[in-house]
């Protein structure tokens, strides 16, 4: 059989990424420009600069992918693109790269929701075997969703407020870790203890979570001990807050694996890369028996391979566009 080449592209916050996968399992070149640096200073994306530098980054990186894989866009079946959930600036760059792509070599143009990039992400490690249950734990999402075959999405739950990533990044700032605070946090939490005493928020029977009672409660914590005079132990205030936020998520999925009868797990997202809930993850697995997969690091944050993996099977099922494409700044999955 004829292999398949899909170019995936990422633009939906600050990383520009373009990627060419074989067959949706086949990782054959990656570029990834992450505007990390430019951001840091401002303490998060700002999403005008985020788009700017898109557009000063998309046709290097376009251009740097294909030289890396040695090939050109007459090798490639078609063109993958995120086209929502994200900055809406951001987007457009990404899009209007593929979308011009897509006409010039005349290729078929592959819409790619966000969440589908990240839940797809696992088939570059081992094939998605159905039904299974996707634990999407990102900076925008934090939603567990079952999936009976390709493309067949249904939502069991999600969060109420903020996201977990959202959550680390802030709880990072209260205690001066600087963007992303997520990954510091993480690392932090692994020196510390969890000796400050926080809320598990939503201890409920839903498949729902919620964020932003358990950040307040970090903000309070540190302002009464800044009051009292104390110093904040940072490590131990890390621990104390990862393992309630990875505790929450667990509840949950531990929840819907028993109702649901879940036999594979799979974990995407940028949170997946969090080291606590990797290891409460494969305990999670030990206790109930079920197939784990969560992509190694390099697929957990965004990037152009999961697009184009995820693009491959959009592709299969002939899910293409045509060029009234757009971008959509939120969306559900679909
Ligand atoms: O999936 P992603 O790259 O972007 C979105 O689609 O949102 O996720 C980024 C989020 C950020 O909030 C970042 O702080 C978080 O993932 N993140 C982590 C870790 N690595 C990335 N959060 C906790 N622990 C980590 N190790
Ligand atoms: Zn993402």
């Amino acid at each position: 059989m004829k292999d398949t080449y899909i170019l995936g592209i990422e633009s939906s916050c600050d990383e520009t990424s373009v990627s060419i996968v074989k067959n949706g399992n086949e990782e054959i070149a990656t570029v990834i420009s992450s505007q990390i640096d430019i951001h840091k200073s401002f303490g998060g994306v700002v999403p005008e600069i985020a788009s700017r530098n898109h557009v000063k980054n998309i046709t290097l990186v376009l251009e740097e992918c294909l030289d890396k894989a040695n090939m050109t866009m007459e090798d490639i079946d078609a063109i993958a693109i995120t086209y929502g959930p994200g900055l809406i600036g951001s987007l457009l760059i990404g899009l209007e790269a593929a979308k011009t792509l897509a006409f010039i070599h005349n290729k078929p143009l592959i819409p790619v929701h966000h969440i589908a990039g990240h839940i797809y992400a696992n088939s570059l490690v081992k094939e998605l075997t159905f039904p299974l249950l996707a634990v999407v734990v990102s900076g925008g999402h934090t939603e567990l969703i079952e999936m009976t075959d390709h493309y067949k999405f249904n939502k069991l739950g999600g969060t109420l407020d903020d996201a977990v990533g959202e959550c680390y990044d802030k709880v990072a700032r209260v205690i001066n870790l600087e963007y992303p605070g997520g990954p510091k946090l993480d690392k932090l939490a692994h020196i510390g203890k969890p000796t400050y005493k926080l809320p598990v928020p939503l201890k409920d029977d839903s498949y729902n979570f919620s964020f932003s009672g358990l950040k307040s409660a970090v903000i309070n914590l540190a302002h009464n001990e800044e009051q009292r005079g104390n110093e904040l132990n940072k490590e131990n205030l890390a621990a104390s807050f990862q393992k309630v936020a990875i505790e929450s998520i667990i509840n949950k999925v531990r929840k819907a694996v028993i109702d649901k009868n879940i036999k594979t797990v799979i974990v995407a997202g940028g949170v997946a890369a969090n080291q606590g809930l990797r290891e409460e993850m494969e305990k999670l697995k030990d206790e109930l028996g079920f197939d784990l997969s969560i992509p190694p690091m390099k697929y957990c944050t965004d990037n152009g391979t999961m697009i184009a993996a995820a693009g491959y099977y959009a592709y299969k099922l002939g899910r293409t566009a045509d060029y009234y494409l757009n971008s959509v700044s939120s969306e559900k999955l679909n």
